[in-house]
């Protein structure tokens, strides 16, 4: 597994046959592991949940955060919202994610949190597809559309 910073790019496009731009098996395992190993670097002493995030960019590239805890419980900073900076900070304000992976280290069901579907809703179309886990560790999969129903977007705005 490669460490995170290197931007692994996935295949373009599904090696199954014919579905166009639908995200191959092979990219929703390599991003929920990039997710997983995000998580081991998680900054989490105060609630002990480590969180990881890997984007995968409209491009290929896949970008990884992980969450950032304050002992001012307030200024926690998520591990979607952390992969989302990063990836503006690397690839400029132009980023499109295609797809999120979430990943803890409990063992637990975590999706993003309402705020997450939020910010990533800026940069992402209500199609994002997102694989986080459920119950008993299941490989759970929707979509932002899903999650933040009726989203506010910027073009709303003036
Ligand atoms: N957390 C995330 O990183 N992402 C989410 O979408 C849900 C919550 C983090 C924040 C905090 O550090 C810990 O999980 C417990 O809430």
């Amino acid at each position: 597994m490669e460490g995170l910073n290197v931007y692994p790019r996935a295949p373009a496009k599904d090696d199954t046959g014919g579905m166009g731009d639908v995200l191959s098996e092979a990219e929703r395992t390599r991003l929920r592991e990039l997710a997983r190993v995000a998580a081991e670097h998680a900054y989490a002493p105060y609630s002990g949940f480590r969180v990881g995030a890997a984007l995968l960019l409209d491009d290929g590239t896949v970008v990884a955060g992980c969450n950032v805890e304050n002992c001012s419980y307030r200024l926690t900073s998520c591990a979607e919202q952390g992969a989302v900076a990063r990836a503006v900070a690397e690839f400029g304000p132009k980023i499109r994610v295609r797809a999120v992976a979430v990943a803890n280290l409990n063992e637990s069901a975590s999706m993003p949190c309402g705020a997450c579907r939020q910010t990533l809703t800026e940069f992402g179309e209500d199609a994002m597809v997102v694989l986080y886990p459920g119950e008993g560790g299941a490989a759970m999969e929707t979509t932002l559309g899903e999650l933040l129903p009726h989203a506010f977007r910027g073009e709303f705005i003036g």
